[in-house]
């Protein structure tokens, strides 16, 4: 399976930081954002993956997470000129999908523990999947309706009166068929081409299902200032406490299979001598 990273938009709830960087080049504790949703994609096993943003920061992510190939996977790069929404990434990325399944997580939300993609990918059957996370503030996030045998009743995007406490977070698994229903999609009253739109024209077709996160699993959407400070605080509290690091791709990478020891040691010498490169040669060269 593919994997496609939103990580464009324009980045405005975040002013003035977003003068500084993008939304998703911000730090979350000791790494840039980007790494948690591209840790996701890794760690669930996928290697090819395209990573779309806007002209202005598209270079910045170029010149920071390269070809991907010190972590064993196919990196490649689209521009989002306008942010048209998240279902217009779809459209964007159809070169890339070649009418395969893929994974689709937004560069700003963060997951922590076992989210069930890895399972997922071996049995991907077509159709569409989310997931599903209980919050206490549903109006902010797409919300699901589930009814007793676990089936998707409705979708909204940002419901006044939300009909369930169940948010959708920003990671989404299609076959094929995304792209070409993304493009009968029309722009919402915000001029968007809504993700959740999408996710309707899977439903209507009775090909949309929805996982409920686990209790054990953490996710954020690290998209306010407020939720930026609290997935830093979140992250250094459970690299402290397991003394891990979280989204430590060459760890990851290397667990993986993906690269060698010898191919992650060349990558590791090339680090300036730093908390992260020491993690680094304790974690994986012992
Ligand atoms: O975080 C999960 C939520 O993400 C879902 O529950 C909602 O259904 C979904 O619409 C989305 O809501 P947000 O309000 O959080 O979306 P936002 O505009 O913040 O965009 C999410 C990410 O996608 C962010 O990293 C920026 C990027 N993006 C967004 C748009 C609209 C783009 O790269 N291009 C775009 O055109």
């Amino acid at each position: 399976m593919r994997g496609m990273i939103l990580a464009g938009g324009a980045g405005t709830r975040l002013f003035p930081l977003s003068q500084v960087a993008s939304k998703q080049l911000q730090p979350v504790y000791d790494k840039p954002m980007i790494y948690y949703p591209l840790e996701t994609l890794m760690s669930s096993g996928i290697r090819d993956i395209c990573l779309i943003s806007s002209p202005h920061d598209l270079p910045v992510f170029q010149r920071v997470l390269g070809s991907g190939e010190q972590w064993g996977v196919d990196l490649s790069y689209e521009v989002q000129p306008e942010p048209g929404g998240i279902a217009q990434a779809v459209i964007i990325g159809e070169s890339f999908v070649e009418q395969d399944p893929f994974a689709l997580v937004l560069g700003d939300n963060i997951f922590h523990g076992e989210i069930g993609l890895k399972p997922l990918i071996s049995t991907f059957g077509g159709g569409a999947v989310i997931w599903g996370c209980r919050v206490e503030d549903p109006q902010r996030y797409g919300v699901i309706e589930i009814d007793s045998s676990g089936s998707v009743v409705s979708i909204e995007e940002k419901p006044d009166n939300p009909k369930s406490d169940l948010a959708v977070p920003g990671l989404y698994v299609y076959d094929g068929t995304a792209v070409s229903r993304a493009k009968d999609l029309t722009p919402s009253s915000r001029g968007e081409l809504e993700i959740t739109d999408l996710n309707l024209s899977f439903l209507d077709d009775g090909q949309l299902s929805a996982v409920e996160l686990g209790r054990d699993v953490t996710w954020m959407d690290s998209g306010t200032h407020e939720s930026l400070l609290e997935s830093s605080a979140f992250v250094a509290a459970i690299e402290r406490e397991h003394g891990q690091k979280v989204a430590c791709l060459e760890e990851v990478a290397y667990n993986m299979g993906f690269v060698s020891l010898k191919e992650i040691m060349q990558t590791i010498e090339k680090m300036p001598k730093s908390p992260y490169r020491t993690y680094c040669e304790r974690s994986i060269l012992g």
